[in-house]
This record gives C-alpha cells, sequence and structure tokens, in this order.
C-alpha cells in the first residue's frame, strides 16, 4: 500500500503563528481543530499597500497574549494540559517570527510543555492534510505572498524541490498587480473580484517561463501590466484583472501539470494564492483529468493560520522529534533546498 501524508493522532497540540502578518493561535486534538483564532492586520497595513515589518512585529506583540487567552477558553483547556507547543520559526519577517517564537518559549518553559519549530510552509501543506489524507507520492504548488514552489512529497517528511519562483511569489504579483488597479490589500482578493466582471481571454499578458522547466517568474507579467495601463488609459480594470489572473493560474497549473509524472497519486495546493476560485477550479479539474485526487485546503486554511502549524507540529512530535528547550528564528528557513 502506498503511503500516505496525514495529520497524526498526536494529543493536544498549541499552535502559534506569527510569521507575517496575521497573529494566530490554534488547539488541535487528535488531528481535529478545536479551536483556531486568527487575528489580521490587514487594516493596520492597507494604507501602506503592503506589510509594514515594524509595524507588523509591534502589533503582533500587543496582540499574542489575548489571541492565546482566546483560542485556550475556547477549547477549554489549560496550557499545562497540552502535549506540544508548535511554533512557526521561519520563514517570514524576522520581528515577527520573534515574538512567536520568544512567547512560545517562554509558554514552554513555564508549562514544562515540549516545543516544536516548524517551517511555515510545510505548515501550508498540512493545511491541505486537514482536508484530507494525501496519497503519496504527491506534487504539490505553495503559492503564497512570499513564496511559488513546487515539491514532491515522496514519503511523509520528505521533500523534493522541483521548481519555484526566480524573482516575484504568485501572491507578491496579485499584490503589485493590485496596487497598479488601485484595488487596494490584499490584492488577491482584490483583483478575484474585480476580475469577475472582466475578459478573462481579452489581453494576452505574458506567461512567464511557461516553456522552461518548473521554475517561475511573475516580475515581466508584473511590468507589462503596468506597460498596459500606460498604454491604455481606457482599459476596462476587470477585463485586465481578469487576464492577469488568468495568466497566473495558467501558467501555475500549466507547471503542475508537467511535475506530475506516473508514479503521481495526488496533487496538492496550499498558501495564500490557493484561495482563488479559479486556480481551485483549474486544479480540480487537472486532477479529474489525471485521475489523481487533488487536494485543497479549507477556504479558511489557505492564508496564515495556526491550525496548519500545530498540524504540523504534531506531524513532528508523533514522529518522536524531541521536544526543544529553545529555537532560533530563522527568516530564511527553506523546507527544501
Ligand atoms: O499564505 P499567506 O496568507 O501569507 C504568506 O505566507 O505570504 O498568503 C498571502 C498571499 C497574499 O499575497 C494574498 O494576496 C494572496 O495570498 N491571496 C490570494 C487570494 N487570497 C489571498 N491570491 C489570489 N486569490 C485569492 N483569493
Ligand atoms: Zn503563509
Amino acid at each position: 500500500m502506498s503511503e500516505v501524508l496525514e495529520v497524526v493522532q498526536a494529543g493536544w497540540i498549541l499552535g502559534i503563528e506569527t510569521s507575517c502578518d496575521d497573529t494566530a493561535v490554534a488547539v488541535l486534538h487528535d488531528g481535529e481543530i478545536v479551536s483556531s483564532v486568527v487575528r489580521s492586520q490587514t487594516a493596520l497595513h492597507a494604507p501602506f499597500g503592503g506589510v509594514v515589518p515594524e509595524l507588523a512585529a509591534r502589533s503582533h506583540d500587543g496582540e499574542i497574549a489575548d489571541v492565546i487567552d482566546e483560542a485556550l477558553v475556547t477549547a477549554g483547556r489549560a496550557l499545562d494540559s497540552f502535549d506540544a507547543i508548535a511554533v512557526t520559526n521561519g520563514p517570514g519577517l524576522p520581528g515577527s517570527l520573534m515574538v512567536g517564537v520568544a512567547t512560545a518559549q517562554g509558554l514552554a518553559l513555564a508549562s514544562g510543555v515540549a516545543l516544536i519549530a516548524v517551517d511555515h510552509m510545510e505548515g501550508h501543506l498540512f493545511a491541505a492534510a486537514l482536508e484530507a489524507p494525501v496519497e503519496l507520492p504527491a506534487v504539490v504548488l505553495l503559492v503564497s505572498g512570499g513564496h511559488t514552489q513546487i515539491i514532491r512529497v515522496n514519503a511523509p517528511g520528505r521533500y523534493e524541490l522541483l521548481g519555484e519562483t526566480i524573482d516575484d511569489a504568485a501572491g507578491e504579483a496579485f499584490d503589485k498587480v493590485a496596487r497598479l488597479l488601485d484595488l487596494g490589500y490584499p490584492g488577491g482578493p482584490a483583483i478575484e473580484r474585480c476580475a469577475v466582471s472582466g475578459d478573462p481571454m481579452s489581453i494576452p499578458f505574458p506567461r512567464g517561463l511557461l516553456h522552461d522547466g518548473l521554475d517561475f517568474s511573475f516580475s515581466g507579467l508584473k511590468t507589462s501590466v503596468r506597460t498596459y495601463l500606460g498604454a491604455h488609459h481606457d482599459a476596462g480594470v476587470g477585463d485586465v484583472a481578469a487576464s492577469f489572473q488568468e495568466a497566473v493560474v495558467d501558467v501555475l497549473v500549466r507547471k503542475l501539470e508537467r511535475a506530475i509524472d506516473v508514479d503521481v497519486r495526488s496533487i496538492v495546493v496550499g498558501g495564500g494564492v490557493a484561495a482563488n476560485a479559479s486556480l481551485r477550479q483549474r486544479v480540480s479539474t487537472l486532477g479529474r483529468t489525471k485521475g489523481l485526487a487533488a487536494v485543497l485546503p479549507a477556504l479558511g486554511l489557505c492564508t496564515d493560520n495556526a491550525a496548519m502549524i500545530a498540524a504540523a507540529g504534531g506531524f513532528h512530535l508523533a514522529k518522536g522529534e524531541p521536544g526543544l528547550r529553545a529555537c532560533d528564528i530563522l527568516p530564511g528557513r527553506r523546507l527544501v533546498l
């Protein structure tokens, strides 16, 4: 029988996630989400059109105790009854990561509960596993504000990097183009809403590196949108948004398809951009066409949350990894090199 990547029954896990601009804490019991609190800083950063690292760190610092309380009270659970505290220690913004890690270390020390340091991108993968067990080998498209990668999961915890962006991340492209179109922040949901009124085939924006391996490039696409807007002052915003979204989704899905070989049993998507309806639809269709399971995280678990961090932490705990007393932040942490 083939192996499966799944959320394991690892007792009570507290997850803490502060790598970017969401202060998130969750309680997981034997793989089931008991509570999951996400306090978003969107309103704080919106006037700047993107995340301001210093403001993000300060806001995490001000909110984290309250968010932990809310998650614990909702779960009706005291800290010292947990089996592990799982915290994101990278990749992410240094000041933001520091708040989560310092808090988790303090809680672990005070309660005697094991501390587990989780990779944020592995968390995004486990958001899909929270939806359904993933039959392996799987090819996984991880698309967030900071990362765009295709990885292959050969066995639980064994990852292989197949391709990644050489410049902007897919979510970053959404955010930058939304700014060009004055659609606000975060750009992904704003573009998706605006695209509904446009024709995705109206403007043939470029598909970076389409015929070239499994790496991605999105900076040329962003430049192309800017050039188009400069030359077409009467451009319909809906058409631009829809055509841009189509260009991103098209290249993501075609590369994902190329990564599938005869051994592959499932395809998985994770990260904030996995919330995009057009991407979800195309990936589901790809799964059906190839006869493979397409595992997509629940909508609320695509963007940053702590349930996915607790799930990844539970996986490491169940594997027998020892609890840490302390852990460093690793802003440039890479799941696979
Ligand atoms: O995973 P995430 O919450 O944070 C990072 O780890 O970066 O991803 C945030 C990114 C942002 O760039 C946001 O614009 C994008 O995900 N995003 C979307 C959608 N919802 C969020 N992109 C496209 N369509 C969406 N519906
Ligand atoms: Zn993320």
